[in-house]
């Protein structure tokens, strides 16, 4: 079994320096290694790339959108690379690089297997269409096009021609959510998607909130399965550097529970660990907590156990 590493150092989705840090930051804190030691071969020729060579000469603001073209171009070739991996019958790590990157590596997975599920761990929704979104970066976007609600702009025209079923609503499901834009929650509703928000995960433990929401769109445990990861779904106190920190999250091991828990269904393809930004600690210790948590969140997704 052998792990594709795909390394995307991007942060044009944001308007924060740094996140395009994050992969380097998790390689370089000894991520292949580990995950060799797990029994897991990995791929990866060591070059993280930063689509320099396919940043537009202009990319001017469609309404607010921010970056419109590079946004949709890089999620273009990371679906590309989520595609080749997946077809060598790798399982995917996309490192980020902020969520808008999202769209690459979901629409990448359902390309490969129709019949997937993503399970989004976040504190956000990453749902608004293009013109709903307040503050116009695309991170906060992806999802709208994936699922298909967001009007279709100036470098996401590839979109239309993936030879995909979009993301099925009934196909997507969310834990730790708890920054819901107003634009967002209508989605939610209007297509019946479900979450599971930090009051459920209260209310009911995380370990429940997990077989929920698998019952929900895996329920014969047959799909294969997307995890996409914004360590922004972990409290604050435990991941500092992110961009978009979001008080009352998950804790350590709420975190990690969920990777251990879809790591013993033996069905992940796929998975994305997001918007770790190096550059937003001005502690050493805060940049440390933030690496080693994103380390060993994807180690715990990839098998790694207790006893
Ligand atoms: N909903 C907010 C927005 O649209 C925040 C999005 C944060 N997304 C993220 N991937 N961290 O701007
Ligand atoms: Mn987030
Ligand atoms: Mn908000
Ligand atoms: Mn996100």
């Amino acid at each position: 079994n052998t792990i594709g590493i795909i390394p995307v150092a991007f942060n044009a989705g944001q308007p924060k320096k740094g996140v395009e840090k994050g992969p380097k930051q998790l390689l370089d804190g000894g991520l292949v290694p580990q995950l060799e030691k797990l029994g897991w071969k990995v791929d990866f020729d060591g070059k993280i790339h930063d689509f320099e060579e396919i940043r537009p000469q202009s990319d001017p603001d469609d309404g607010v959108a921010k970056n419109p073209r590079f946004v949709g171009r890089v999620a273009e070739e990371v679906n590309k690379r989520v595609v080749a991996e997946l077809k060598k019958g790798n399982v995917a790590l996309t490192l980020g690089g902020d969520h808008s990157i999202g769209l690459g590596t979901t629409t990448g997975t359902l390309e490969v297997f129709p019949e997937a599920c993503v399970i989004w761990v976040d504190a956000h929704a990453d749902i608004n269409g293009v013109d709903d979104t307040e503050s116009g970066n695309l991170h906060g976007c992806p999802l709208s096009w994936a699922v298909g609600v967001s009007r279709i702009v100036e470098g996401f025209q590839w979109i239309a021609n993936v030879q995909q079923p979009r993301l099925k609503p009934s196909r997507l499901v969310y834990i730790g959510l708890r920054d819901v834009d107003d634009a967002e929650k209508r989605i939610l509703k209007e297509h019946n998607i479900k979450a599971f928000s930090m009051y459920h995960v209260d209310k009911y433990g995380i370990g429940r909130v997990v077989e929920m929401a698998l019952d929900h769109v895996n329920p014969d445990r047959n799909r294969p399965i997307h995890l996409s990861y914004d360590v922004d779904a972990l409290d604050p106190s435990v991941v500092p550097a992110t961009g978009t920190p979001v008080r009352g999250g998950l804790t350590f091991r709420e975190g990690h529970y969920i990777c251990e828990a879809l790591y013993e269904t033996g069905l992940v393809v796929a998975m994305d660990c997001v918007e770790v930004n190096p550059d937003l600690s001005t502690k050493k210790e805060d940049l440390d907590l933030t690496i080693r948590t994103g380390m060993s969140l994807i180690r715990a997704a990839f098998g790694e156990s207790l006893l």
